[in-house]
C-alpha cells in the first residue's frame, strides 16, 4: 500500500506533481479559470467586501499565505484566524465578508465549529476540502475540493501543496473579475502555474541532498525558520513539518522581529533556516542572515536560482526555480517537507505517525 516508499509521507510528497495537476487542471479553460462550484456569480465576486480564512495547523498556514496572495493579486482585505480562536472570540461578519474554511479531513471539531458560527450569522461559508462529503463538505454553502486523493500520514504534504493551488486559483478569479489583472498577466500566472508539477518534481529529486544535511542536524536543540511576506508563511509549515514528526523544538519567526526577542536564543551552531523567495524583500531578509550569522547561527538559505546575494551571506543554498512571487510557497515548501522527514527518519521516529498526534482532530 505504500507502493514502494518507506513511509506514507514519502510517498505522498511523490503524489505531489499529480495531486496539483488534478486540483488546477479541471478548473482551467479556454485561458480561464471556471470554478462553477464556487455558486457565485461575477457579481457576487465584485461585492465581496472581506475574506475571512479559518482553519487549523497546516491548513491555516495556506490561510496565511491566502491573505498574501489574495491581498496582493485582488486587493480584498483579508483576515486568517485559528478555527479554535475565532469560535469563540464573537467576530465580527459583516455583510459582504466571505469565509472560507479550509481543511484536508473536512472533520476537525474546531474548523466544523467555526463554519457552524459563520453560518449562524448568516454569512456564506466556502470550504476548501479533500475528504468528499465530509462534514465541512456538507455543511458549507459551496465546497471547492482539493484532489489530493487519501492523505494517510498525519503530515499533510499533498493536501496542503493542493489547497494552495485552490487559493491561488481562487484569487486569480477573483482578480480577473474585479478587474485587478489583465487578460495577459493572468494567462503569464497560468503558464506559471501549469509548470509548478513539473518543478515540483524536480525539487524532489534533489532529495539525497537534502537527506545529507539533515543528517548534520539529528541532534539539534532549536531550529529556527523566518522569513518575510510568503517566506513568513512557508517558515510556518516548514517548522511545523519539522517539529511534529521529529520533535525538534523549532520556531517559524517573520524576520523583522527576530531581534525583538527570539535572536536571543541563536547560539554557535544553531541551523536557522532562512526563506529568500520575494525580490522585493531580498535585502531585508539578506541582513537578518547576516544579523543571525553574527550570533553564530548556521544558515541554510532556500532562495530562486540566480540570486547569489543570498550565496554570499548564508552557508547552505538550496535554489527553487523562477515563478510567479505568488507561487513561491508550493516550490520552497518541498525541501523544507524533505528535510522534516529525513530528520525524522534519520532520529528514528515514527514518521507517519508522531507521537500525541491525530490525522483529524476531532474533538476541540
Ligand atoms: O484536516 P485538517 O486540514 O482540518 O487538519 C488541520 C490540522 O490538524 C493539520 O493540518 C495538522 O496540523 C497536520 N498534522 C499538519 O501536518
Amino acid at each position: 500500500e505504500k507502493g514502494g516508499y518507506e513511509h506514507f509521507m514519502l510517498k505522498e510528497m511523490y503524489e505531489q506533481p499529480k495531486a496539483i495537476t488534478d486540483t488546477f487542471s479541471p478548473r482551467l479553460k479556454n485561458g480561464d479559470i471556471v470554478i462553477d462550484e464556487l455558486g457565485m456569480s461575477d457579481g457576487d465576486i465584485r461585492e465581496i467586501r472581506k475574506i475571512m480564512i479559518v482553519a487549523c495547523g497546516s491548513a491555516y498556514h495556506t490561510g496565511v499565505t491566502g491573505k498574501y496572495v489574495f491581498e496582493g493579486l485582488a486587493r480584498i482585505p483579508v483576515e486568517v484566524d485559528l478555527a479554535s480562536e475565532f469560535r469563540y472570540r464573537d467576530p465580527i461578519l459583516d455583510e459582504g465578508t466571505l469565509v472560507v474554511v479550509i481543511s484536508q479531513s473536512g472533520e476537525t471539531a474546531d474548523s466544523l465549529a467555526a463554519l457552524r458560527e459563520a453560518k449562524a450569522r448568516g454569512r456564506r461559508v466556502l470550504g476548501i476540502v479533500n475528504v468528499v462529503g465530509s462534514s465541512i463538505a456538507r455543511e458549507a454553502d459551496n465546497v471547492m475540493y482539493t484532489w489530493a486523493g487519501p492523505e494517510i500520514a498525519v503530515a499533510t504534504t499533498k493536501a496542503y501543496s493542493c489547497q494552495l493551488i485552490a487559493l491561488y486559483l481562487l484569487a486569480m478569479k477573483f482578480a480577473k473579475v474585479r478587474g485587478m489583472i489583465s487578460e495577459s498577466e493572468l494567462e503569464e500566472m497560468i503558464t506559471e502555474l501549469k509548470k509548478i508539477p513539473a518543478q515540483v518534481e524536480m525539487l524532489l529529486n534533489n532529495k539525497d541532498r537534502i537527506q545529507k544535511f539533515a543528517n548534520r542536524y539529528l541532534a539539534a536543540k532549536n531550529i529556527f525558520f523566518i522569513g518575510r511576506g510568503i517566506d513568513y508563511a512557508i517558515s510556518l509549515e516548514g517548522s511545523l513539518k519539522l517539529k511534529e514528526i521529529s520533535y525538534i523544538h523549532s520556531e517559524a519567526y517573520a524576520a523583522g522581529e527576530l531581534k525583538h526577542g527570539t535572536i536571543s536564543l541563536i547560539e554557535d551552531g544553531t541551523l536557522v533556516t532562512a526563506l529568500v523567495t520575494q525580490e522585493e524583500l531580498y535585502k531585508k531578509t539578506i541582513s537578518n542572515i547576516v544579523e543571525v550569522k553574527t550570533r553564530g547561527a548556521f544558515v541554510m538559505a532556500v532562495t530562486n536560482t540566480g540570486n547569489t546575494d543570498v550565496e554570499k551571506a548564508a552557508d547552505y543554498v538550496v535554489y527553487i526555480p523562477k515563478t510567479n512571487k505568488y507561487f513561491a510557497n508550493s516550490l520552497a515548501i518541498i525541501p523544507l517537507q524533505l528535510f522534516g522527514y529525513y530528520v525524522s527518519v534519520g532520529r528514528g521516529c515514527d514518521v507517519d505517525k508522531p507521537r500525541n498526534l491525530a490525522k483529524s482532530v476531532t474533538v476541540e
